[in-house]
Parts: structure tokens; C-alpha cells; sequence
């Protein structure tokens, strides 16, 4: 009998590789594979996924008219019960990289079948902010709490690292990390 695995995706909206958001989503990944998950990961800033053009032919086609790599990267997102959406905190937003990827749900939320995607599925965001004040993510928070609740997505939890400036600081954030892997190992089990 062939066992049945949650599938993870993580999803790093930082440029910088082996940076905080990178560490976190890592972590979190980590929890998820020592409870039985199967992880993967990709860096947007690795993909060639364009800002929405606002033309809206997605409507009619549910289909977004750029040739580019989000079509594979939803697809992969369809396959997976668990997100984990890393952005930095970049002017008390998300990343240009995070925002243009979210941008390209758009052509997704028309029909019924594409919507699929989102419903149901499990979202944890790690949010790493050089601010010491965990309220600086609070923007970012609010806008994917109101965006995965329109698409019916759930968003399982946060790991916030405050006070992570530089490149590798929230290594040295034990309670962080530790939040960030037992995220990881809570989301993927079945209620
Ligand atoms: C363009 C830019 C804007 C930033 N804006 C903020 C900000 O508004 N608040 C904050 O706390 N940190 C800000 N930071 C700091 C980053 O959030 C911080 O360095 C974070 O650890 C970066 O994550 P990374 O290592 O994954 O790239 C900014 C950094 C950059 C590059």
C-alpha cells in the first residue's frame, strides 16, 4: 500500500540566498519533513514570474497571457497542501519579487475549478524585518490574512524574526527557529 504524503512547497521572496527568509523557510521545511512531509523549495528571484499587466484576458480564459514561469509554479503550488511564503520586510511590505508573484493569483480567482488551488490549503509566512518591533510585518500580515481569506486559503501561522538585519541573523534567533520548525511540523498533520 503506497502511503499517502502531504506535500510542502516553500516559496522564498528574498534575493538574497542564504539570507533570513531563506533560513526561516528552510526551517520550516525542516519541521515539515521530520513529521513525514515532502519539501520542496524555490527562490522567485531564481524564476522569471512578471508584474500583472492589469489586462485582464484572464477573466474569459483563466489563463494570464505572459510566457513566463508562474504557469509551472502554480501548477506545483496545486500539488501541495502547505505553502511556506517567506518575504522580508521591505518598506513595511512585501518584496517586489513577493507581491508580483501574489499579483499573478489574479487569473486564477475566476473560475471555480482554478480556485481549487487556494481552497483549503495551508499557509505559513515567514517574516523576517530588521526593525527590533514585530509590528513593522503588520501590513504584511493584514494583506495576506485578507488575501487568503478571499481565495479560501488558510493561513496556519507566522514566524517573525525582528531585529534580523543582517545576512544570517536569525540564526541566532533559537525561540524564532524553533517556532519556525514546530510550524512546519504542526501544519503538516492531519486534523
Ligand atoms: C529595500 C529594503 C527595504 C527594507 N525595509 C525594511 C523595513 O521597512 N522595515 C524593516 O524592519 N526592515 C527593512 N529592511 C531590512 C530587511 O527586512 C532585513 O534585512 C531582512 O533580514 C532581509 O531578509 P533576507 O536576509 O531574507 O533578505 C529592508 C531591506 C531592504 C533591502
Amino acid at each position: 500500500m503506497t502511503r499517502w504524503k502531504r506535500q510542502v512547497m516553500g516559496i522564498v521572496g528574498s534575493p538574497r540566498k542564504g539570507g533570513n527568509t531563506d533560513i526561516l523557510v528552510d526551517t520550516v521545511l525542516q519541521g515539515a519533513r521530520e513529521a513525514g512531509a515532502e519539501v520542496e523549495k524555490i527562490m522567485l528571484a531564481d524564476l522569471k514570474i512578471a508584474p500583472c499587466l492589469a489586462c485582464y484576458r484572464c477573466r474569459k480564459s483563466g489563463r494570464c497571457i505572459q510566457r513566463d514561469d508562474m504557469a509551472r509554479l502554480l501548477e506545483k503550488m496545486k500539488k501541495s497542501q502547505v505553502w511556506v511564503i517567506g518575504t522580508p520586510i521591505y518598506w513595511w511590505g512585501p518584496s517586489a519579487q513577493t507581491k508580483a508573484f501574489m499579483d499573478r493569483w489574479f487569473a486564477k480567482i475566476w473560475r471555480k475549478t482554478d480556485l481549487r488551488i487556494f481552497e483549503g490549503k495551508r499557509i505559513i509566512l515567514a517574516l523576517p524585518m530588521g526593525e527590533s518591533n514585530p509590528k513593522t510585518a503588520r501590513h504584511v500580515i493584514g494583506m495576506f490574512k485578507d488575501a487568503l481569506a478571499y481565495v479560501s486559503a488558510e493561513l496556519y501561522g507566522s514566524v517573525l524574526a525582528a531585529g534580523a538585519y543582517e545576512k544570517g541573523n536569525v540564526r541566532s534567533m533559537p525561540k524564532v527557529l524553533r517556532r519556525a520548525r514546530r510550524l512546519g511540523r504542526g501544519a503538516v498533520k492531519l486534523d
